[in-house]
């Protein structure tokens, strides 16, 4: 039996490295592997998955909301994101999550030991990833969310998504042009794909931060975006995307074979991630 990790492209992913890491270590006998599909596929994909011919599923892009259609049930994390990236079948149905999220506030919490209630967050960013990642803000209680994006209107959509929600959280849009984050300002998450491409560098304001601050490019490949670089040289902490990817692959991991990883087996998997690119 095999699990997939499907989407377009998917040349580049890791999943399989970590899954499979994991697979053997707790022998199950299983393989997962990556699969480059047209959207045509995805209906005959998740009936596999009801007929047991598939034992589970990573959706990633483009993907995340169009395979929502296909599924019996999803979660109320999957809702409120609007998109999924894990498919497991249960009780005779086939349901979706989304572990993106929660894959990025454990990453923080691991790694930078930061307690989200209260804080202020700068978002970059209003696609699917930025959906993810504002639902758990949300949930551990942040104080307030900024939200910049290229595309002013997807900014605009998000926010009115969020807000009209979460009437206790303070929102702000912040605009594209002349980024400044104040020193209020606790965490800066990158969730864009820009910076993915050799000498892609937004431009940030970084004078006015708390030293405290921490900044986050979710981006893992390269290792150190530009942006990321500038952060570091600023003496700021800073993270790649390399741990909420390996965080949320676990949380999948869970659903799929109800084995709760520990942080030995995170550690583990992460060196292996670390040597391959
Ligand atoms: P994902 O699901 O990974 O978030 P997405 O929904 O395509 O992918 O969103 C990509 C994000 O990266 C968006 O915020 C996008 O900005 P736009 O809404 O303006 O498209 C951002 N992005 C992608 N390329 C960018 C670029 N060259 N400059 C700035 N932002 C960029």
């Amino acid at each position: 039996m095999t699990l997939f990790v499907i989407g377009k492209p998917i040349k580049h992913s890791l999943s399989p490295l970590i899954h499979n890491y994991w697979i053997n270590k707790y022998h199950l006998g299983l393989e997962y592997k990556k699969m480059e599909v047209e959207e045509d596929l995805l209906p005959s994909l998740i009936e596999n998955v009801r007929e047991g011919k598939i034992t589970g599923l990573n959706i990633t892009l483009p993907y995340k909301k169009d395979i929502i259609s296909y599924i019996d049930e999803i979660s109320h994390t999957a809702k409120g994101v609007g998109a999924i990236n894990t498919v497991f079948f249960k009780r005779n149905k086939v349901y979706g999550e989304n572990t993106d999220g929660v894959g990025f506030t454990r990453a923080l919490e691991k790694e930078a030991k930061f307690n989200f209630s209260n804080k202020s967050i700068y978002v970059i960013g209003a696609g699917g990833a930025s959906y993810g990642i504002i639902y758990e803000l949300i949930k551990k209680k942040v104080q307030k969310i900024y939200v910049t994006n290229r595309t002013k209107q997807k900014a605009t959509e998000l926010l009115s998504f969020f807000k009209s929600r979460n009437k206790d959280i303070n929102f702000e849009f912040i605009d594209w042009e002349g980024l400044a984050p104040g020193s209020d300002v606790d965490l800066i998450i990158n969730t864009t794909s820009f910076g993915m491409k050799e000498n892609e560098c937004l431009k940030i304001d970084t004078n006015n931060l708390k030293d405290k601050l921490i900044f986050v490019d979710i981006i893992y490949s390269p290792k150190e975006t530009e942006l990321l670089k500038l952060f570091k040289k600023e003496g700021f902490f800073c993270m790649n995307g390399l741990d909420m990817l390996i965080e949320q692959a676990a949380v999948s991991f869970e659903l799929w074979f109800n084995i709760s990883l520990n942080n030995k087996d995170i550690e583990e998997v992460k060196k292996i991630c670390e040597a391959s690119y």
